[in-house]
């Protein structure tokens, strides 16, 4: 049966929506938290795995707690004598704290609707189509985004999933352990290129471009890459009232110029176009009565070009500790992530692209400013990614918004991608 209707429905990606955002450790006006590897991001899967089996799909988790249902081809090969590779979308379901309802869930939702619309709709396919729940992707709890899908990609050892901690000290691989994963099991996750041949992601924009420009879709042509580390100023805590400002090593009054100096090159001519953010800040002893004797602060540098990342990284910890040294303070720099920035194959752009066009839909491509699980998964498969419009380009925080109307019909472009992408390949022999 050829398909009609690949439509999204709207109702129903606001109910999927709204029954996820339902499972948070903050209530409603507080915005969304269900953070990496804790029990409520398993219940968000668990919530998935239910809308798949109930379309009858079968339904596995990997090794790392990444979710993967499967419509087998329609047209394969009933001696299994063919193997065809699969094709795959998703997103995640975890948030950073106090975040939106739709990062990573719109693409979840998307995949979905497009296993939803398959099966109602008696599409066919040759090769097997997965639908997909990353697990931890946010870099919120760990200092490390894309924990399910660097799995997937091959990036990890289990000693570096033993090493990087959250503020409470646990490890990645104590937090897998609590919801039963095996740290140790964590290249069973990897995807290889006999068994996937792509895989599509669709994702609010997180901008404002494609609002601006009344734009429906993004298709991404490269997604940044980010240098993240925290750094330690020490100077010396005392008494607020009996220390002379002329005696003072004062933490804080050194961070804050090394928060400063990191908009300063960011700004400067030849960094146009990289951000550099400092989000956290930790203040010790934390007393107003007392000089700030340690601050502790992370940093986010993120660049479409790798070279200039990582340079604007080594800059900032230079330059900062000239500064904290003539301020008779101390600045020492850890290392907390590092992922380089990727470009998408043009061959899925070029599908998704021609999706548009037949459709009659406005599209731009656009590169991301934001990590993404297709980032880490394109280092093992050939990954694409379609944006849908943020409201005000908000993101983050609860006021992040896309209209379920919008939702509804990248999941029209996406299933017409991932179906144009297995007519390819079967005309390829592949
Ligand atoms: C993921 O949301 C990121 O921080 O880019
Ligand atoms: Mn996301
Ligand atoms: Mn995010």
């Amino acid at each position: 049966m050829t398909a009609t209707n690949l439509r999204g429905d709207s109702k129903r990606i606001t109910a999927l929506i709204e029954a996820i955002a339902a499972i948070s450790e903050t209530p409603a006006p507080s915005g969304v938290t269900r953070l990496a590897y804790t029990s409520l991001e398993r219940d968000a899967h668990a919530a998935f795995t239910r809308w798949m089996t109930d379309l009858g799909l079968s339904v596995r988790t990997d090794e790392v707690g990444n979710t993967i249902a499967e419509r087998p081809g329609t047209r394969a090969d009933p001696t299994g004598a063919t193997h065809k590779r699969a094709i795959g979308t998703g997103s995640h379901l975890d948030s950073v704290p106090r975040g939106g309802r739709f990062d990573g869930i719109a693409g979840v939702v998307a995949a979905a609707e497009v296993a939803r619309l398959v099966v109602e709709q008696g599409v066919e396919h040759d090769h097997p189509l997965r639908f997909v729940v990353f697990a931890g992707e946010e870099g919120a709890r760990f200092g490390q985004a894309c924990i399910g899908s660097k799995a997937v990609g091959g990036m990890w050892t289990s000693q570096a999933l033993a090493e990087v901690r959250d503020a409470d000290g646990a490890s990645i691989a104590d937090a897998m352990r609590a919801l039963d994963f095996d740290p140790r099991q964590v290249d069973g996750a990897k995807w290889d290129r006999d068994d996937w041949a792509g895989f599509i992601e669709l994702h609010v924009e997180q901008g404002e471009v494609l609002e601006a420009q009344g734009t429906s879709i993004g298709i991404v042509d490269l997604i940044s890459g980010s240098t993240r580390f925290e750094l330690t100023v020490s100077g010396r805590a005392s008494h607020t009232g009996s220390t002379p400002m002329s005696l003072r090593a004062d933490a804080l009054c050194a961070a804050a110029e090394v928060v400063l100096l990191c908009e300063e090159i960011a700004n400067d001519a030849q960094h146009r176009g990289t951000r550099c953010t400092v989000g956290k800040i930790a203040v010790l002893p934390g007393s107003i009565t007392t000089i700030p004797g340690e601050v502790t602060l992370a940093v986010d540098v993120r660049d479409v070009d790798s070279g200039r990342q990582r340079e604007t990284a080594n800059e900032v910890v230079s330059r900062g500790r000239d500064l904290c040294l003539r301020r008779g303070v101390e600045l020492r720099a850890r290392l907390l992530s590092d992922a380089s920035p990727v470009v998408l194959p043009a061959w899925i752009r070029d599908i998704t692209t021609g999706v548009c066009k037949d459709l009659d839909v406005s599209f731009r491509v656009m590169c991301s400013g934001a990590s993404h699980d297709s980032q880490m998964v394109g280092h093992a498969v050939p990954a694409g990614m379609i944006f849908v419009p943020s409201r005000a380009g908000l993101s983050h925080v609860p006021e992040e918004w896309s209209s379920s109307s919008d939702i509804a019909l990248g999941v029209e472009v996406l299933a017409r991608s991932l179906l144009a992408v297995d007519a390819q390949l079967t005309r390829l022999g592949r």
